[in-house]
């Protein structure tokens, strides 16, 4: 199969009522870890490569690897870009053969972020790829991008549904108490506030910096809209607790595959439980 645009698999998901878990792609083991763990749960699936992804892999990798996987599974898979930074860096991904791209203008004023989405997806539609925009600020820390505590904002549902109607992206992500990387106590969702915003959105929503969000908070979450997950730091954690064990239980082990085998298998394990935990296993 080609790769699919986001979008389709959102909508999808909206009907179904169950969302599409993103993963962030960075090298083959967890291009494999990703893939047969949709597979073995026939998942829809979204690989997304962030800007330490694009950095640490080159954009021509990250393209051939999700190329490989999408024509080699059974199961829908779509590649995202995450958190794009500037109208170029998207075009240059939809040119190399992105299904999807986030412009990410949450940093700038309204209605600075409103041009600058509506300059991507005026061209990303021409060419039949999907648009992910984010609007209020989601905290945390995800490669290069830093949201300090009191810069991130909360999604106004007001603001959403104007920026909505005139930036026309497929897909909004939405700030809604969630923050990048490791949370330091228990992550509050604001279930008011993402109802509120269903209420005037009816678009896909998604759900940034879900490592680490409790299962039933997940599930609310489901229930109320969400339609996209994105997970990049429970999987890191599988990844480098697997490596330090084998290495820590044999010193003297050199055999690359060895180490980075159990580590792929670690984080397989991880993408399942998103995948029952989301709704999506079973639907492709
Ligand atoms: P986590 O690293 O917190 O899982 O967030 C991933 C993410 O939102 C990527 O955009």
């Amino acid at each position: 199969m080609a790769l699919v645009t986001v979008a389709e698999l959102a909508r999808k998901a909206s009907q179904g009522g169950y969302a599409v878990g993103a993963f962030n792609l960075n090298n083959m083991e967890i291009l494999q870890a990703v893939i047969v763990a949709a597979e073995e749960e026939r998942s829809p699936v979204i690989l997304q490569a962030s800007q330490g992804g694009l950095k640490y892999a080159g954009i021509d990798y990250i393209v051939a690897m999700a190329e490989v996987a999408a024509k080699n599974a059974s199961v829908p898979v779509a590649l995202n870009l995450d958190h794009g930074t500037s109208f170029e860096q998207a075009m240059e991904c939809i040119r190399k053969g992105f299904s999807a791209v986030m412009i990410d203008g949450s940093h700038l004023l309204f209605e600075d972020n409103i041009a600058l989405v509506s300059r991507v997806t005026d061209v990303a539609h021409a060419v039949g790829v999907s648009v992910e925009a984010e609007l209020g600020r989601i905290g945390g820390t995800e490669d290069d991008i830093m949201v300090a505590d009191e810069d991130a904002m909360m999604t106004h549902p007001d603001e959403a549904a104007e920026f909505v109607e005139r930036a026309k992206p497929d897909l909004l992500a939405v700030a809604i108490g969630t923050a990048h990387g490791v949370y330091k106590g228990e992550p509050r969702l604001d279930f008011k506030r993402l109802t509120e915003i269903r209420k005037r959105v009816d678009i896909p929503l998604v759900l940034h910096g879900a490592s680490g969000v409790p299962d039933d908070a997940i599930r609310e979450a489901c229930k109320l809209g969400i339609t996209k997950i994105n997970i990049d730091t429970e999987l890191r954690i599988a990844f480098s607790q697997a490596v330090r064990d084998i290495l820590d239980e044999d010193l003297k082990q050199i055999d690359p595959r060895k180490i980075l085998g159990p580590a792929r298998e670690a984080m397989k394990q991880v993408v399942k439980e998103k995948m029952r935990l989301f709704g999506s296993a079973g639907q492709a």
